[in-house]
């Protein structure tokens, strides 16, 4: 995982347009997307919008959830974000992502939910990003919905990052998006579990490679290949 830095100096650009009205709220919105990480959430957040609804798991601040929320928005299709907004183990106090805005002194947690709602009203996503405050394990025991993207972002756990692949990846549609966050082939650059996942897929037979932006891994599922 590493943190977003700085500024954003290039326009928001994808196929020509300009996007400089999400611009400053992107930038001024907690996370860790890389900003080409990002264009490339929302370039394939637009391809699938045409497939049907999309689907982020790890919510956070809502920086992700904007990239990939225009998107879908462009195609006048939903997003569900899920993230039970109280942190992953390396966000909780004295950890290395430990962020004390983020922190609710009243109940001793970690609360991101308001600051997700206020990223969505600011890019008025309201209409399009639908939020789901639970852990992904949970909504998925009762998920029935097909998926044109699934977006991979919740604990980095090998438990959690399996129980996420294993979960959600059987609901995206043939020809459907897979795409997951922190790929690190060199442990010593990061956390190994998002790309167990990502070679998990890949073995499967079901998915196909499409493209590597910095360590964000996207991948298509292939036609008639059900995991
Ligand atoms: C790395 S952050 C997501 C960052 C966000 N995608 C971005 O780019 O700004 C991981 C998020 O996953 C959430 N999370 C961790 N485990 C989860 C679980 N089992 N179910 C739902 N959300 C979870 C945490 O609360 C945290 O907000």
């Amino acid at each position: 995982m590493h943190k977003s830095t700085g500024s954003y100096l290039l326009e928001f650009h994808y196929n020509g347009e300009t996007m400089k009205q999400y611009q400053d709220i992107i930038d001024n919105t907690k996370g860790f997307m890389a900003f080409e990480e990002g264009q490339g959430l929302f370039e394939y957040a637009q391809k699938a919008a045409q497939l049907g609804p999309g689907l982020e798991i790890g919510s956070y601040c809502g920086k992700s959830t904007l990239y990939l929320g225009v998107g879908f928005q462009k195609h006048n299709q939903v997003l569900f974000t899920i993230d039970h907004h109280r942190g992953s183990e390396e966000q909780q106090p004295g950890e290395a992502y430990f962020d004390p805005d983020l922190f609710d002194k009243t109940i001793g947690k970690i609360d991101t939910l308001r600051f997700l709602r206020s990223a969505l009203e600011k890019g008025t996503l309201e209409d399009t990003v639908i939020p789901i405050v639970s852990r992904s394990k949970t909504v998925a025991k009762s998920w029935q919905t097909p998926l044109s993207l699934v977006f991979i972002d919740g604990s980095h756990t090998f438990e959690s990052a399996t129980q996420d692949y294993e979960c959600w990846t059987p609901h995206i549609i043939d020809g459907g998006y897979l795409l997951i966050h922190d790929i690190f082939p060199d442990p010593s650059q990061g956390g190994q579990a998002p790309y167990h996942i990502y070679k998990k897929a890949l073995e499967s037979g079901s998915f196909q490679e499409i493209r590597m932006i910095h360590t964000l891994g996207i991948l298509q599922r292939e036609k008639n290949k059900h995991v």
